[in-house]
């Protein structure tokens, strides 16, 4: 079986796709994008609604034919080849079952397609049901099964294809949230086991942080970072990517001085140093600071910054607390391991600490 390597599988390169709407406006829905994926990983779109993750993945499968640019896989152009011969099956949000087909023979269309004996198609199918637990439901109908075992067929289904790639759009999007952590881990296990690559589509975040090798996030067609999940995590290029990955606070800064390795801004007169970002600031500029809600300690010790507890939210591992700061809010999260849970009431004036390393200054 074919392992992780460091050659590069996909290439999208210069990739544009443009739509022309019902009035014959053109819609620019990939904006020019380049994107290298490394045979075996798992490698995530991540954006929000609208941002072209979809169309970047029919670009991918075949199923769109892109404006401007080259898909390449394995080292050769596939432009100009069908979807039916790329062998990258696609599994969908809406699992895109046959109704009156069996399991087993959703299960076998793709191969049936082929012309495979029966008795190959038999093992095959055999195996993968094996392999996403669905044994004993193969005679069933698709509307006798559970969503989560409906989206288990349309996995087997594209698994059977034996394709290098699975490409997959929001495919966890119709089951509620505990199916949808199963899922996931099934869906990766599977990836894993069988040294798949996989190209992901999501706008869930915890679902990109928690499967990915890589993930690409886009915004307005184009692509705003490309990294590991604790990289874009941990360092966020830009306000956008903070926002979307990780949910940060922006509070309103001003750059007191601009030191060499570092950068001291003040908020509530009060100074914070943050290691120098890669662009350019000067003093006395506005700028945002993003916190994350994790780096925001709570205490009545009156130091740090000043605030007002609005509303808290136990959440079992975690509380949230909703806090009013600067004419806004923001949100801090403590975990609640034993004993130290902190218990503040509504309206109470707070002092809050920012953890250092965990912000980041951005231009406004
Ligand atoms: N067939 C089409 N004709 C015209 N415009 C289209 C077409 N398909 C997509 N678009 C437009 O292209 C842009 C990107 O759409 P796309 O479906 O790729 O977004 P997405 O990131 O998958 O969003 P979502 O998270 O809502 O699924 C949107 O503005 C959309 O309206
Ligand atoms: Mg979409």
């Amino acid at each position: 079986m074919e392992q992780n390597n460091d050659r590069d599988y996909l290439v999208l390169k210069d990739i544009t796709k443009v739509f022309r709407d019902g009035k014959g406006n053109s819609v620019i829905a990939v904006n020019d994008i380049s994107l290298t994926i490394k045979k075996g990983d798992f490698v995530t779109l991540l954006g929000p609604s609208g941002c072209g993750k979809t169309t970047t993945l029919r670009v991918v499968a075949g199923f769109e034919l892109q404006t401007a640019g080259d898909v390449t896989l394995d080292g050769k152009l596939i432009n100009d080849v069908a979807a039916f011969d790329r062998n990258m099956p696609m599994v969908f949000q809406s699992y895109a079952l046959f109704p009156h087909l069996t399991i087993f023979e959703n299960i076998a269309y793709g191969l049936k397609l082929r012309k495979l004996s029966k008795e190959v198609i038999r093992n095959d199918v055999a195996m993968v049901s094996q392999m996403v637990n669905l044994v004993g439901l193969e005679n069933r109908y698709p509307g006798e099964l559970s969503g989560g075992q409906q989206q288990r067929v349309a996995l087997a289904r594209a698994l059977v294809l034996k394709p290098e790639i699975i490409l997959f759009d929001e495919p966890l999007s119709n089951l509620d949230a505990k199916l949808r952590m199963q899922t996931r881990t099934e869906i990766k296990r599977v990836q894993q086991m069988l040294g798949i690559t996989a190209l992901y589509v999501t706008h869930d975040q915890s679902e990109a942080l928690s499967m990915s090798d890589q993930i690409v996030i886009m915004n307005r067609g184009k692509i705003a970072q490309v990294g590991t999940p604790e990289n874009i995590y941990n360092n966020p290029n830009s306000s956008f990517v903070a926002d979307f990955i990780g949910n940060a606070n922006f509070i309103d800064a001003t750059v007191a001085e601009v030191g060499t390795d570092s950068l001291t801004v003040t908020v509530q007169s009060k100074s914070l140093a943050v290691e120098k970002p890669a662009e350019e600031f000067s003093e006395g500029e506005e700028v945002f600071l993003a916190i994350k809600p994790e780096a925001v300690d709570i205490s009545l010790s009156p130091t740090g910054f000043k605030g007002k507890l609005d509303v808290s939210s136990f959440l079992g591992s975690i509380t949230e607390y909703k806090i009013e700061f600067e004419n806004s809010f923001i949100t801090a999260v403590h975990s609640n391991t034993e004993g130290t849970m902190k218990h503040f009431n509504m309206g109470e004036d707070v002092h809050l600490d920012f953890k250092k390393d965990f912000f980041h200054v951005y231009k406004k």
